[in-house]
């Protein structure tokens, strides 16, 4: 796929430490309704960058293991967990999730994941990584995971990597058609795809929630 991504994504949190804010988004303040209504206990968080989702599960009483391939990202998030007083709820896993993930079978209530599929991962990898999610998730558990979708305005935009991802500003985005939503959810029940909008762009995305069938 593309290369150097990681260390794009290093770099930006270098320079722009708390980029996303201190305030969790809307997609998470909703799969904490959904998690916490299945009585979920243990989150795992992939691509929680500097955390504004991961500390939010945690203030919820969650436990979270938040997963991120950027080490600057993750010690930003680890800082903020200590500060506001939730470290002993919150682990973070430096992890590239091209591999499989470094969990036990039927681990985690939840999986959580807010624009972390839509990166630059061939659809492939995300076959794979779909499958690892629902190795690790405990019978009944939930997958909430936000994309950026062939709506999307910079969708077309940049340099052209094949597979529907396209690189703007140095950032490879994976732009996700619906066909491609719902072979991620071949073997699961698709309970929800919700559309929605997130910055000024405004980034267009679905939002969608599934379990293991
Ligand atoms: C668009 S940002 C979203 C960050 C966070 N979810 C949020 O919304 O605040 C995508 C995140 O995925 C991480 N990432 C990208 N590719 C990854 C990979 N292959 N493995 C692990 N993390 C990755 C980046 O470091 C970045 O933190």
């Amino acid at each position: 796929m593309v290369e150097g991504q990681r260390e794009h994504w290093e770099r930006t949190y270098g320079e722009h430490p708390g980029m996303y804010g201190e305030e969790p988004s809307e997609p998470a303040l909703r799969a904490a309704e959904v998690f916490g209504a299945a009585g979920a206990r243990e989150l795992l968080e992939l691509g929680a960058g500097h955390g504004r989702d991961a500390l939010h599960f945690a203030r919820r009483g969650f436990t979270v293991t938040a997963a991120d391939f950027s080490p600057g990202g993750l010690a930003q998030l680890a800082g903020a967990a200590r500060a506001q007083g939730v470290a002993d709820r919150v682990r973070t896993l430096l992890h590239d999730v091209r591999a499989p993930l470094p969990l036990p079978d039927g681990s985690v209530d939840g999986v959580f994941a807010h624009m972390l599929l839509c990166m630059a991962l061939g659809t492939g990898e995300l076959r794979a990584l779909t499958a690892e999610v629902r190795r690790v998730l405990r019978p009944g558990g939930t997958f909430v995971y936000t994309v950026r979708h062939t709506g999307d305005a910079h969708f077309g935009a940049g340099t052209d990597h094949g597979d529907d991802v396209w690189e703007h500003g140095g950032f490879a985005v994976h732009f996700f058609s619906r066909e491609l939503v719902d072979t991620l959810a071949e073997g699961w029940t698709l309970h929800e795809v919700r559309p929605f909008e997130e910055g000024a762009l405004p980034r267009r995305l679905w939002q969608v929630t599934q379990s293991p069938s």
